[in-house]
């Protein structure tokens, strides 16, 4: 896009959707159009970008997401931080061979399809992303994604996927929320104690020992788990209620001191700060859809005192 079609891009942007004092609609980081909310409950930022939640901020709480310094902001690269959507595949897929990782939802710019206001005050953000040559190229499915993120006293996200070609298909799909903590060494997550996991790290399948989930090490895991998850932040003095629907597995990860390390886009000591707790349908629990099928996957997520 040249630079005088961007703006016009931006300016026809601002006009059907800016709200005044509300929603405004400008180039943020890496000229990349970027959704502003500020309401009387919670401020956030969406990057059409991945459809990407990149802050989400409750009146009275300190910032929910956690963000890196060292994030990319470009086409084709992903954010490092806020919420990733991962689609069709999670890491390199069920078989371990499709690239890129985490598929090519995080990739893309998305659509703005519309922004309101709920009568409670909220504001509703949709966007979608449809099949089309640059996602064809990486899998040939007819389909449309729609994302939609409600900003209030929660965040609630909610990834619906149509499939509207004429075969049943198959795909992975993961919002993949990166936590802001005090302190991960001094973080617990409760919720899992009766799911079993596959470990990265460890390789190989586990039972949970029945306690909340503590970190002294590089953690990687997918949980076959429905259930609601706490994080419970004993330094910032925070609980973060992660409820969701239509979700199977829920993938917990912190990168340690070595990964940290090995990661570009990753600040070395930033580490410590983050965690991610991530709503999902991966592995066994992949959606199967036949033609015309929908599926919807919800996060809310809420921000407390401990
Ligand atoms: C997590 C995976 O969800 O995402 C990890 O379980 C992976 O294995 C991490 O390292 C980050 O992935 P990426 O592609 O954003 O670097």
């Amino acid at each position: 896009m040249t630079d005088n079609s961007a703006a016009a891009s931006l300016a026809s942007l601002k006009q059907q959707f800016d709200i005044p004092g509300k929603v405004a609609i400008k180039t943020a980081k890496g000229n990349l159009p970027c959704v502003h909310v500020k309401t009387a409950d919670a401020s956030a930022a969406i990057y059409l970008h991945g459809a990407h939640v990149t802050h989400y901020q409750p009146v009275g709480s300190s910032p929910v997401l956690f963000m890196s310094d060292k994030s990319d902001f470009a086409p084709n690269k992903p954010i490092r931080g806020g919420v990733p959507i991962c689609f069709p595949w999670f890491g390199q897929g069920p078989d371990d061979a499709q690239n890129p990782p985490h598929g090519f939802a995080r990739l893309l710019p998305w659509t703005l399809a519309s922004v309101d206001e709920q009568p409670d005050g909220s504001i509703v953000v949709l966007m979608t992303l449809a099949a089309s040559d640059a996602t064809r190229q990486y899998w040939p499915h007819d389909f449309e994604l729609s994302h939609r993120v409600t900003v209030g006293k929660s965040l609630t996200m909610s990834l619906e996927m149509w499939n509207k070609g004429n075969d049943d298909l198959a795909f992975e799909e993961a919002l993949h929320t990166y936590f802001v903590v005090g302190d991960i060494r001094k973080t617990t997550i409760t919720g899992l104690e009766k799911s079993s996991y596959l470990s990265k790290v460890e390789g190989g399948r586990y039972n949970s020992d029945g306690k909340p989930v503590t970190f002294d090490k590089q953690t990687d895991r997918v949980y076959d788990s429905a259930d609601t998850t706490v994080i419970d932040d004993v330094k910032l003095g925070r609980k973060i209620c992660v409820h969701k629907t239509q979700s199977r597995s829920t993938v917990v990860w912190n990168p340690w001191v070595e990964k940290a390390q090995a990661m570009p886009d990753f600040g070395d000591n930033e580490w410590p700060g983050m965690v991610c707790v991530e709503t999902a349908n991966v592995k066994s629990d992949s959606v199967h859809l036949p033609p015309g099928g929908r599926h919807v996957m919800t996060a809310t997520l809420t921000a407390g005192l401990r």
